[in-house]
């Protein structure tokens, strides 16, 4: 098979790059090592920022996204026992983030994919990326035949690495070329998502000195709640009543009057990171989502960034084969990196100001309190806190 571009991964990132080049008219296949239904079954976050919800629309897989999505114009942080709303509409000049679940997201694109013919070829094995030094780059898997083992090779201009964190084409790209940056946190986060109506009708960030918890929602009948957990906790642990228990315990009189519980629909612990690479490309293979890059989930950022980078990737790829020009290509890097970084220190900063850390001491819950006291009560600091909620424009800084 040939085509211009072979995308690795079949996630959201890959599934975006893929709607964004069948609009301009680029050919591409995507390569996914799982089922569409394991992909389907990754429970992530779903809060998308005004940038992600412009590149659904252009991808022409808005619809359902605005009929069910829900507008979110503000959150509730809370601190010793009480709660405080960042109206990010005001304090933004009228931006909205928009609560849709990346299951969501990554099913509508999978749909436009189907219904336009396009080529995903799902399950694939010891998928392997070669030649991205030279203007022929190759990408081979095996898949059926005996065993499942017959092996296929793909011709292509470019290779898109929208393969994950565990990917194999970051692992491809050669050690001298690559730097990582990598922070580990020592919790982690257990969700759980339930049938039942959301406590609030917005997000609650919670600060509570039994740890960081959050409110969030799918819709107006599905919640989606998250507890700071040690890292030796085990899913295995924790009963639905014992979470529930301990929500209780890390929410405000109001909310915990109000909270709705019920059996879990999905329940599972998150280890958190921060992790950069530089560059983003190697050759004719760009890395793309969170194949380059991880967040800490404080914020919602990685499905943003995700999108973001794939569209900076798009362009790239389109002035290449319309306007005969590498400039976008030679800047995709860059471009990029750029914005995850802002994206990166706002994760870990919120993350920080969220969480219990106890080797801090009991003074480090003392600054806490007095950064949200700030935050909360500062014209500024409350603007700055949702400029970086609502996200960055594609062109910032420009
Ligand atoms: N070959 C083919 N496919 C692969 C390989 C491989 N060697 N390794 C991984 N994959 C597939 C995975 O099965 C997965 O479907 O690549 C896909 C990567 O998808 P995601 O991990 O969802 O990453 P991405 O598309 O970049 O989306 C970023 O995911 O983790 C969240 O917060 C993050 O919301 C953000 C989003
Ligand atoms: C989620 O709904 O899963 C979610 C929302 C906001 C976050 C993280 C996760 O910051």
């Amino acid at each position: 098979m040939r085509v211009q571009v072979a995308i690795v991964g079949g996630g959201p990132a890959g599934h975006l790059l893929g709607q964004l080049l069948y609009k301009a008219g680029i050919d591409a296949v995507i390569i996914e090592r799982q089922t569409r239904d394991y992909v389907l079954g990754r429970i992530r976050a779903g809060v998308l920022e005004q940038v992600c919800i412009d590149l659904m629309d252009e991808a022409g897989v808005g619809q359902r996204m605005h009929a069910e999505g829900l507008v979110h114009g503000g959150f509730d942080m809370l601190f010793k026992g009480e709660r405080h709303r960042i109206d990010m509409n005001r304090l933004t000049g009228g931006k909205n983030v928009m609560v849709y679940g990346q299951t969501e997201v990554t099913r509508d694109l999978m749909d436009a994919r189907q219904a336009a013919g396009l080529t995903t070829i799902y399950e694939a094995s010891n998928v392997t990326v070669h030649d991205f030094d030279t203007d022929k780059p190759r990408v081979r898997y095996e898949k059926d035949g005996p065993n499942g083992k017959e092996v296929h090779e793909i011709e292509c201009d470019f290779i898109a690495g929208c393969d994950g964190f565990h990917g194999v084409c970051r692992a491809s790209a050669p050690r001298s070329a690559i730097r990582e940056y990598e922070k580990i946190y020592p919790f982690g986060w257990l969700g759980i998502l339930s049938d039942t109506p959301p406590v609030h009708h917005e997000l609650i960030y919670a600060n509570s000195p039994r740890g960081f918890a959050l409110c969030s929602q799918r819709s107006h009948t599905r919640s989606r709640y998250y507890l700071q957990v040690p890292l030796t906790d085990k899913v295995e642990d924790w009963s639905d009543e014992a979470f529930w228990q301990e929500l209780r315990l890390r929410l405000d009189p109001e909310a915990r009057a109000k909270l709705v519980t019920g059996p879990s629909i999905e329940k599972s612990i998150a280890p958190l990171r921060s992790f950069v690479t530089e560059p983003m490309r190697f050759g004719r293979m760009f890395l793309a989502g969170d194949a380059a890059h991880i967040v800490p989930p404080t914020g919602a950022k990685g499905l943003n960034l995700a999108a973001t980078d794939v569209k900076y990737l798009s362009n790239a790829l389109i002035e290449f084969y319309q306007d005969k020009t590498e400039a976008g290509i030679d800047n995709y890097s860059e471009r990029c990196l750029r914005r995850i970084w802002r994206a990166e220190r706002f994760s870990w900063w919120f993350t920080g100001l969220m969480h219990r850390f106890p080797e801090n001491g009991e003074i480090g819950q003392k600054f806490q309190e007095a950064e949200l006291d700030y935050l909360i009560h500062s014209e500024a600091g409350a603007r700055s806190v949702a400029e970086n909620y609502v996200g960055l424009p594609l062109d910032f800084g420009e």
